[in-house]
């Protein structure tokens, strides 16, 4: 299934998924994953650095849910897929790490899988916020001062 534009632009502008996964034993296994990239309209993937127990849970259970949030706006892309694991030392691993190498430089070395994810179901979130008729420019003022607060 594609990706709408607004979802290909989110993820590529905030790339910090958080991926559920499931355990063996059926808990619930959430970890934030700051490396993923868009690779065409229908597929995206991030990188494996240190993430056991996601790839322990995919090796059992391919299904993954990651959403991707813009902390300033307040909107977000739910995304499902089944994961497919490329491995460093395949040619399709060859293929595709320029890609990370290009945006993230030496960290690129540490990527040991390319967990790719070919889009099935794509949700867009909202916060109740706009349900209550708060506009984006409302929510971007408010939230790039909440930030300048915390980080001055
Ligand atoms: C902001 C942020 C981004 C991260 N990005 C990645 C990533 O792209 N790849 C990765 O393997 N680990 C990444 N991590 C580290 C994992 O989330 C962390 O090692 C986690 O404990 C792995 O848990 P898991 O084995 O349940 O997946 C990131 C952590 C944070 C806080």
């Amino acid at each position: 299934m594609k990706l709408p534009a607004f979802g290909i632009d989110l993820i590529t502008t905030f790339p910090l998924g958080f991926v559920a996964t499931v355990t063996a034993g059926g808990r619930p296994n959430v970890s934030p994953k700051g490396t993923f990239l868009v690779l065409d309209d229908q597929t995206i993937a991030f990188g494996e650095i240190r993430s056991p127990q996601t790839v322990t849970n995919l090796t059992n259970q391919p299904e993954l849910e990651v959403n991707f949030v813009d902390q300033w706006t307040r909107k977000g892309v739910r995304v499902r897929g089944k994961a497919q694991m490329i491995r460093r030392g395949t040619a399709e691993f060859g293929g595709l790490i320029e890609q990370w190498e290009d945006i993230w430089g030496d960290l690129a070395d540490r990527i040991n899988l390319i967990v790719k994810i070919p889009v099935d179901q794509v949700k867009p979130i909202l916060t109740p916020s706009y349900d209550d008729g708060a506009t984006e420019e409302d929510m971007i003022a408010t939230f790039k001062a909440k930030f300048a607060e915390t980080y001055p």
